[in-house]
């Protein structure tokens, strides 16, 4: 038994956490324990299990949370349609508060004094992690020994030689990469360059659009109150759903995305995102709305997902504001259930069909077949006039406004006369 302090550290098992784990120990004084969190990144959460430990950590955990990631932060999300800067679907940014939340609960459990995790102090994942811990366990403290450590690659690789940490045996990649079911995020390297097209090696998990079968696919999506629930006929639980639609939309090139964010810290950096399957629900998700809900709600609740995505990238995800909005969000996908038909086919996605039992949606309001239409065309006049008086009483005192209320006309018009018979 050691009278030492504990600290629970996000462990990726990759060159920063390994040598954080030993620096820790070292520099700091801490006993590290060890906690490694699957949330789809698809690698051997075993053997970074076993790596922990040989590292110096005095235990170490492995925690599947696959199913609690898509249910509870990115299906919510999806729900409210959150997009940051109206492109980014959030995948990091949604993983780190769970994380946090783990790293939280185990520091209790372990009476641990302070949690860690291996973020730079250059990206927003730090702020994320330390708003997080703060909001859910002052008491803890946060250590980030990447960010505290003046350490760069070269000196972590020597670090790790003279303490006998075996280096992650990962290729070498010249990117920075994030990944979770709802996402993968590639920076760095050549991406460095907003000019230059991300180079084939960047991309993971989808085709290259040129090269994906010419024919396409279709899928259909079930949702039920807002949820996606089966793809295809076939219900699937939410993580495996994600899975599936990962490798479908992947296959076909969806899901690419070229961004230059403004981040936290305020600076810009040009990201990359595969999102096979957060684009393809995206699209159901919008398209059942579009039949769902009112024309109001639809509006107000594209102002409810800017205010989301932001909350979200910002580390706010246990604010009240993000509470209360997800009561609001909630609320809306009462009637969101029903299907929705897409087409994917070369890095596009269509939607090509939806339905839903309470659609708002009325054949006989919308046909333009007059035998079955009820729509009332002589009230259309009388909402005109009422419509439209206030613009007809500002244009009569005001004059129309505006370059185009000019003579747009050419000096000179080529006029025919019927002939005269
Ligand atoms: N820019 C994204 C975000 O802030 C992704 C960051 C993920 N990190 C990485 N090393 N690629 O959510």
């Amino acid at each position: 038994m050691t009278n030492r302090q504990k600290c629970v550290l996000a462990y990726s098992g990759g060159l920063d956490t390994s040598v954080a784990i030993r620096w820790m120990t070292e520099t700091l004084g801490f006993d590290v324990v060890a906690l490694s969190i699957d949330l789809g990144e698809a690698k051997d959460l075993r053997a970074v299990q076993e790596r922990a430990l040989r590292t110096g950590a005095v235990a170490a955990y492995v925690v599947d949370a696959r199913r609690l990631f898509v249910e509870n932060f990115a299906f919510p999300s999806l729900m409210a349609e959150a997009l940051y800067e109206g492109v980014y679907p959030l995948a990091t940014a949604l993983g780190r508060p769970l994380i946090a939340k783990l790293l939280v609960d185990l520091a209790r459990e372990e009476g641990a004094s302070a949690v860690a995790h291996g973020c730079t102090g250059k990206g927003n994942d730090q702020v994320r992690f330390d708003v997080a811990v703060a909001a859910l366990a002052p008491e803890l403290q946060v250590v980030a020994p990447v960010r505290d450590w003046d350490m760069g690659r070269p000196d972590e690789l020597r670090y790790a030689a003279e303490h006998g940490i075996e280096v992650p045996v990962t290729a070498e990649s010249p990117y920075s990469v994030d990944a979770n079911l709802w996402g993968r995020s590639i920076e760095a390297g050549a991406l460095e360059d907003p000019w230059q097209e991300p180079p084939p090696d960047v991309f993971a998990w989808t085709a290259d659009a040129a090269e994906a079968p010419a024919r396409g696919a279709q899928a259909e999506i079930r949702l039920e109150h807002g949820v996606p629930v089966a793809v295809d006929g076939e219900a699937l639980a939410p993580d495996a759903l994600v899975e599936r639609l990962n490798e479908l939309g992947g296959a076909h090139g969806v899901g690419r995305i070229d961004h230059v964010e403004n981040r936290l810290v305020g600076i810009k950096s040009r990201e990359v995102y595969e999102a096979p399957a957060a684009a393809i629900l995206f699209a159901a998700h919008a398209a059942l709305e579009t039949l769902t809900l009112s024309r109001d709600v639809m509006r107000f609740k594209r102002i409810v997902a800017d205010e989301w995505a932001r909350l979200v990238y910002e580390g706010l995800w246990f604010s009240a504001l993000r509470h209360d909005l997800w009561a609001f969000v909630r609320s809306t996908q009462e009637f969101v259930t029903g299907d929705v038909r897409l087409r994917l086919q070369r890095g596009a996605i269509r939607v090509v069909g939806r339905k839903a039992p309470e659609s708002l949606y009325r054949h006989d309001l919308a046909t333009y077949d007059r035998a079955q239409d009820r729509f009332s065309h002589d009230a259309a006049r009388g909402f005109i006039e009422l419509f439209g008086l206030p613009l007809r009483t500002q244009t009569s005192v005001q004059g129309a406004l505006g370059e185009a209320a000019r003579r747009l006309l050419p000096e000179r018009l080529e006029r025919l006369e019927a002939p005269r018979g």
